[in-house]
């Protein structure tokens, strides 16, 4: 039987997790959002069987609690070995979907696929294949899970590489959603993002410069290569690449960078 248990709730909505994160582990658990309990209220026995969840959500990122994250319209399988897939990199997706619309490039590269999210995504939604390295062979661990699980075996083709030393040839787009914390701020990083891999969020704006002149001398005649970046990095693009174009991510940041050969 159902109880109105206002104080249940409140020690809900009380704690220092999200809406996004609370309603993740009421809909895993119980089946329920924290709408429908403001509603309809919630029983003690509900209480007890998500407090353990709450509890550790307050150290520990939901996504790997429940070893699932959402991405587009796919649900996939993370862990601690690959970095949680993030909102702004939906829109990386659409940008790089936008660009195989009006370029039709023929040789595709995802550079750091962590769970495989952009990759997997841009194989089932353009029906394009896709080359995907990553230099953690965790991380291609984890985004095979994933490419079988979501039948893009022969879409996605996966192998550790350490940036472009693993390829060669000519690519019509390169993309690579890149770490982008400097090594200076990691310390001080929330320790719920200290959990994710170190490899996926340190890197420096001069090592990411390497990339790019490595990376345009691989692109063919029509090719791009398309970056999620952080405005520090961005700045520091622009004074080797003054021709770059910048997109801002929907909270009006810049965020996404097009480089073309010249
Ligand atoms: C910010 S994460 C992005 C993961 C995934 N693509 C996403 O968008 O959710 C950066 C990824 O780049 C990988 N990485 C870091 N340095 C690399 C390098 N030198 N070469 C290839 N991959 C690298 C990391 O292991 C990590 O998976």
């Amino acid at each position: 039987m159902r109880f109105y248990s206002s104080r249940a709730l409140d020690n809900l909505i009380d704690s220092s997790l999200s809406h996004y994160e609370i309603n993740f582990i009421l809909l895993e658990v119980l089946g329920r959002t924290l709408e429908d309990i403001r509603i309809k209220g919630i029983s003690a026995w509900e209480v007890e069987r998500i407090e353990p969840y709450l509890q550790m959500a307050r150290r520990y990122p939901v996504e790997y609690i429940f070893k699932k994250a959402f991405f587009r319209n796919l649900v996939l399988y993370v862990d601690e070995r690959v970095l949680i897939p993030r909102n702004e990199t939906e829109q990386l997706v659409d940008i790089a979907l936008h660009l195989i619309q009006e370029r039709t490039p023929d040789r595709i590269l995802e550079v750091g696929t962590g769970s495989g999210a952009i990759a997997i995504s841009i194989a089932s939604e353009s029906g394009k294949k896709v080359f995907a390295s990553d230099v953690s062979p965790d991380a291609i661990e984890v985004a095979s899970m994933n490419v079988r699980s979501h039948k893009t075996q022969g879409r996605v083709l996966l192998f550790v590489g350490d940036g472009l030393k693993a390829v060669d040839g000519e690519w019509d787009l390169i993309i690579w959603n890149h770490p982008y914390v400097l090594p200076q701020e990691y310390e001080d990083l929330p320790p719920k993002v200290k959990v994710e891999p170190a490899v996926a969020l340190i890197s420096t704006p001069d090592a990411l410069v390497d990339f790019l002149r490595e990376g345009m001398k691989m692109l063919s005649r029509k090719g791009v290569i398309l970056l999620e970046s952080a405005p520090r990095f961005i700045e520091r693009i622009k004074k080797s690449f003054p021709d770059i174009r910048v997109v801002k991510d929907l909270y009006g940041v810049e965020r996404f960078v097009l480089l073309e050969r010249r």
